[in-house]
């Protein structure tokens, strides 16, 4: 058991002998916004497809609601997938489906639910994530930003206690990186629900997290809050906050 929503006990995980996490520790508590940084490569996602399940350590214990999942069959972890949602780096929504129907896929399960509790359900969302216009369109049609809206209207469908993001402001410009910021802001702030956020924009890492953990050569080099990571003096993570400097960010109420 952990007194934490989130626990890392000293994870490792290889591939092909490639060591990826090595002794990785952290932790996530309730309602707090925990948001993971390092380079590409560094091993982010993999990180959040333990929590998931997804991937099982090569050794350590990795613990989620509270309790040790490491050992779980596919079918306890289940229940994990339906406590936590995943917005994928991909968006991962159906292309044949509309945004309504993706928005509700969650739901189609859910027998104590009528079809009008899903449909409510489903405008609330997308009224939330400010996609109620494109709600008969299909994904293909939609831009990358309004993707990821949908996306994460999706993984709150089924009012989950912890939702992972994964890059949710990468490939789409300044300004939508600052709206997708925002609207998991305005989440945070109205749900206290709790993330993981996996980002290499320190912008959003400032205004979202609770704490930071920054992976470098496969090792938490910093655990701990922003203003920290802010004045850390190891040579590495201050390159990587000096090159995310250089891109200003940007006063969309002007
Ligand atoms: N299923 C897998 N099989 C083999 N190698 C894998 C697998 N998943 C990840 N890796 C390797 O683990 C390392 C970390 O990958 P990961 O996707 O976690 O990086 P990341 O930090 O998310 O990078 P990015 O910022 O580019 O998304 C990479 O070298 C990757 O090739
Ligand atoms: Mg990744």
């Amino acid at each position: 058991m952990s007194d934490h929503y989130i626990e890392f006990r000293n994870v490792c995980k290889s591939f092909d002998g490639n060591l990826v996490l090595d002794d990785v520790s952290f932790h996530v508590d309730r309602g707090e916004t925990c948001v993971i940084m390092g380079r590409s490569g560094v091993g982010k996602s993999v990180t959040l497809k333990h929590i998931l399940g997804f991937l099982a350590p090569d050794s350590g214990r990795v613990l989620v609601a509270g309790e040790d999942i490491t050992d779980w069959t596919e079918e306890q972890l289940t229940e994990i997938r339906r406590r936590v949602t995943m917005v994928f780096q991909s968006g991962a929504l159906f292309d044949s489906l509309t945004v309504a129907e993706n928005i509700g896929f969650p739901l189609e399960t859910h027998e104590d639910m009528t079809e009008e509790q899903k449909e409510a359900r489903v405008v609330e969302l997308a009224e939330m994530l400010e996609v109620s216009d494109v709600l008969d369109r299909v994904p293909p049609e939609l831009s990358t930003g309004t993707k990821r809206a949908v996306a994460i209207a999706r993984a709150l469908a089924q009012d989950p206690e912890a939702i992972l993001f994964d890059e949710p402001t990468t490939m789409v410009d300044p300004i939508m990186a600052d709206h997708t910021g925002n609207l998991i802001l305005r989440l945070k702030k109205k749900f206290h629900k709790t993330s993981v956020v996996v980002t290499h924009d320190t912008h959003l890492a400032k205004k979202l997290a609770d704490s930071i953990v920054f992976l470098h050569e496969g090792r938490v080099a910093y655990f701990g809050p922003w203003a920290g990571f802010e004045s850390a003096p190891e040579p590495f993570i201050q390159n990587f906050r000096r090159q995310d400097e250089l891109i200003p960010e940007l006063d969309v109420t002007a």
